[in-house]
């Protein structure tokens, strides 16, 4: 890894806090973001426009093979785009949501976009802030900094129910949260930190308490 560049690895369940950390994070020490998770969704919300069946395993992973992906690494400007159409508030929407579990349980779709995910963080020009379930441990294990953000049930569902500004009722926001992170356990674990993986528990902490100590552990390590 050449010295002017920096690589931060953050994994975490829904409503960690870990979006939006690495958002800021990358902001301040001008680096780029990569969000993961939305590459996920932008395949989910492929498979569902090529009219894919989710139990049909074998039309899912040509639809994320042949998934033509393209995302902004500028935490200022958030867009994404498939197969050429911008998805960027539709992988947000219940539906997508809903679905997205089908491509990240399927191990070839998980090693195709792991492979893309890695290329682009080795493209980021200064470095990146890369944040979603399995970067610490499968796809970055090498970065500067390798973090896993926790929160307590209680406080992740609140903060998803504030993210989504009251557009989802209890039991779909518990199916996105608490469901969708069981599923997502099956095939990585994002739950209890690996070797060298330090562990934030961010449910007492500010966001600016949870930024603040992730650039602090930053500085130390460049
Ligand atoms: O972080 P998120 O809610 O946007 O993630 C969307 C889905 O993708 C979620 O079901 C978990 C999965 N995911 C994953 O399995 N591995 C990642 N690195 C990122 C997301």
């Amino acid at each position: 890894m050449p010295a002017d560049r920096l690589v931060i690895a953050i994994d975490g369940p829904s409503g960690s806090g870990k979006s939006s950390t690495a958002r800021e994070v990358a902001r301040r020490l001008g680096l780029g973001y990569l969000d993961t998770g939305a590459m996920y969704r932008a395949v989910a919300v492929a498979f569902l426009d090529a009219g894919v069946a989710p139990s049909d395993t074998a039309a899912v992973i040509a639809a994320t093979t042949n998934a033509d992906i393209a995302l902004s690494l500028n935490p200022d400007e958030r867009w994404v785009r498939v197969n050429g159409r911008d998805v960027t508030a539709e992988i947000r929407e219940p539906r997508t949501s809903a679905n997205v579990s089908t491509v990240s349980t399927i191990p070839e779709c998980r090693a195709d976009l792991v492979a893309r995910q890695r290329a682009l963080m080795d493209a980021a020009p200064n470095g990146v802030v890369a944040e979603g379930r399995d970067i610490t441990t499968v796809v970055y294990p090498d970065a500067d900094l390798r973090l896993l953000l926790t929160a307590s049930p209680e406080a992740r569902l609140a903060r998803r129910e504030g993210e989504l500004g009251g557009r989802v009722n209890q039991a779909e926001l518990r199916d996105q949260v608490l469901r969708r992170d069981a599923d997502d356990s099956k095939l990585v674990e994002f739950q209890t930190a690996a070797d060298g993986v330090l562990l934030l528990d961010t449910s007492d902490l500010t966001f600016d308490q949870v930024v603040e100590t992730v650039i602090d552990l930053a500085k130390e390590r460049s």
